[in-house]
């Protein structure tokens, strides 16, 4: 964990560099925009705008600084939506506290400090409406009974983890996800937007974040 440092992006949102990877966990253009443009505004946002849902199973592949979790449970409780939210976080790399805690993000409420100080293999109640369970596990290892609606892919890119982007992982997100289930992601590597396709998922080019020409949305 030595290896971890805190980094303020463009927007003034905060992002941890990897230093053994050489990775951000998030884009240097802005932490939070990224995340609110791929997953919220793309993911979530355009889930339950198209979807009538009452209950919302949703798995993150790379729980990271929770960042996701975060926005996403602020905006179900911000635009009120009477949906139940059961989210599923897994990474093999749990951020250790002390550095969750020198993210800096001025808008900390007690959400945020729930997602953080709760254990890890716990169900988490984080409203009456809401859950959460974090995984330390790698993906590939992850087992679930029933269908997500949507997945979040917020793995590190192909460069620095180039398996998680091979064929068969992306097929185990296929077959994770419930008909009409769709994946979020910042990536849109050519051989990944395809790879998609082939395995049966309808796929979206996307307008990007700032700093990214494109991203993905792939529909089941
Ligand atoms: C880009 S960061 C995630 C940022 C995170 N979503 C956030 O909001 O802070 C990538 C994460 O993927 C995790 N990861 C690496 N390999 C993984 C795997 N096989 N399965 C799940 N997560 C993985 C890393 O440990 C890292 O925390």
């Amino acid at each position: 964990m030595n290896n971890l440092s805190v980094k303020i992006t463009a927007d003034g949102s905060y992002t941890i560099f990897n230093k053994e990877l050489n990775e951000h966990y998030h884009s240097i253009h802005g932490a939070k925009q990224e995340a609110n443009h791929v997953f919220i505004k793309n993911g979530l946002h355009y889930f339950t705008e198209n979807y009538n849902v009452k209950t919302l199973n949703l798995l993150e592949v790379g729980f990271g600084t929770g960042l996701n979790c975060w926005l996403t449970i602020n905006h179900l409780i911000k635009t009120k939506k009477n949906i139940k939210l059961n989210y599923f976080g897994v990474d093999p790399k749990p951020i250790d506290i002390k550095m969750i805690k020198k993210l800096n993000h001025q808008d900390q409420n007690e959400i945020y400090s729930l997602i953080h100080e709760s254990d890890w293999n716990k169900t988490i109640k984080i409203t009456p409406n809401i859950s959460l369970v974090k995984t330390p596990k790698n993906i590939q290892n992850f087992q679930h009974s029933n269908h997500f609606e949507i997945i979040y892919f917020d793995a590190f890119g192909p460069r620095v983890e180039e398996k998680l982007w091979d064929k068969d992982v992306l097929k185990l997100m296929y077959n994770f996800l419930g008909e009409n289930g769709i994946l979020v992601t910042y990536c849109a590597k050519g051989q990944v937007r395809r790879d998609l396709i082939e395995i049966g998922f309808k796929v979206e080019r996307l307008p990007g974040p700032p700093g990214k020409r494109e991203m993905l949305r792939a529909i089941k």
